[in-house]
């Protein structure tokens, strides 16, 4: 018997960075996915189409999860981990926590742990804390429970009712970068200005509120000022860089209601509202540029698990 799970990937549409130090931030889950087949095996393994050998240092947070639960829930580690990778790693669209989430569902399944969503991301956190330090948890809850969620650390997250569905376009700047080293870089700005980063904190929690409204109300224009506005305050504390600024300009000029990057900055992804007129020239206007964009529909179910012979 192996035990199967696919977790979405996800954008966080307003509040990265700021969501580390305690704002409400927004995020959505992306259709496309990691599946995981996790089954009983003479010893732990992990393979991955995208990494080879499981000592290989991006394998090493799977091990950790499966060791990490077995010892919590008396379960057997010996289990070997296959991972099919459809998400770009580094991309700033959580293909790692999409990863961990995967594996904490199929391993939960295959010992019939009968783990809820929020159980899932919790122990999926353990993989998280191994490769990005001290993140948030917004990566991990969104990949687990899907659709459009707002989230801080410490708080329930709250799930959004959209009543219908809404597009954003990513556009994936191709330059990976670590999320640790960005977090670092906003550390250093809140050390330094630390009264003024609070009412930032305050402001993008606020940010974070309206964007949510707007998403559920169906006002992409308005939110695509959030998405303008919230992109400012995260140059303001060092993770945008040239190409990240220049694709936000040129989806402003191809007609987007507005863009931001999304995620830890730095490289990785910038997302965007467009008028629906205007979405296949703002996907064809990137793409021509060599940046891999695409349109997605949200929202999107979150972790799912069953067993196969
Ligand atoms: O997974 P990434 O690289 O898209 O970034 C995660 C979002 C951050 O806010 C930068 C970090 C966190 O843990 O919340």
């Amino acid at each position: 018997m192996k035990a199967i799970a696919e977790a979405p990937s996800k954008a966080i549409i307003t509040g990265e960075h700021f969501v580390v130090h305690g704002a409400w931030a927004l995020a959505a889950a992306l259709p496309r996915k990691e599946r995981v087949t996790v089954e009983p095996s003479a010893r732990f393994g992990v393979v991955s189409d995208r990494f080879s050998g499981s000592r290989s240092p991006e394998l090493v947070p799977v091990s950790r999860v499966v060791e990490e639960m077995a010892r919590e829930f008396s379960a057997d580690p010996k289990v070997k981990v296959s991972i099919r990778s459809a998400v770009p790693g580094g991309a700033g669209l959580g293909s790692s926590a999409a990863t961990m989430v995967a594996v904490a569902s199929a391993f939960s399944r295959l010992n019939t742990l009968g783990l809820g969503v929020d159980e899932i991301a919790r122990c999926s956190m353990v993989g998280e804390r191994n490769i990005h330090g001290n993140p948030s948890g917004i990566d991990p809850a969104i990949c687990a429970l899907g659709g459009v969620i707002l989230f801080r650390p410490g708080s329930p997250p709250k799930k959004l009712a959209l009543g219908g569905s809404r597009s954003l376009i990513i556009s994936y700047s191709g330059m990976g970068r670590s999320t640790r080293g960005q977090i670092g870089r906003v550390s250093q700005t809140r050390k330094k200005f630390p009264s003024f980063f609070s009412t930032l904190v305050d402001g993008i929690s606020d940010l974070s509120r309206s964007a949510a409204d707007r998403l559920r109300e169906g006002d992409m224009e308005e939110l695509g000022r959030l998405l303008a506005v919230n992109h400012a305050i995260l140059g303001a504390v060092g993770v945008s860089n040239e190409t990240l600024d220049g694709m936000v300009d040129l989806m402003d000029a191809l007609g987007c209601y507005g863009a931001k990057l999304t995620g830890a900055g730095g490289g990785g992804s910038v997302l965007a509202v467009a008028p629906e007129a205007k979405e296949k020239s703002v996907v064809s206007g990137l793409s021509a540029r060599g940046f891999d964009t695409f349109k997605v529909e949200i929202p999107v179910e979150g972790v799912r698990s069953w067993l196969e012979r």
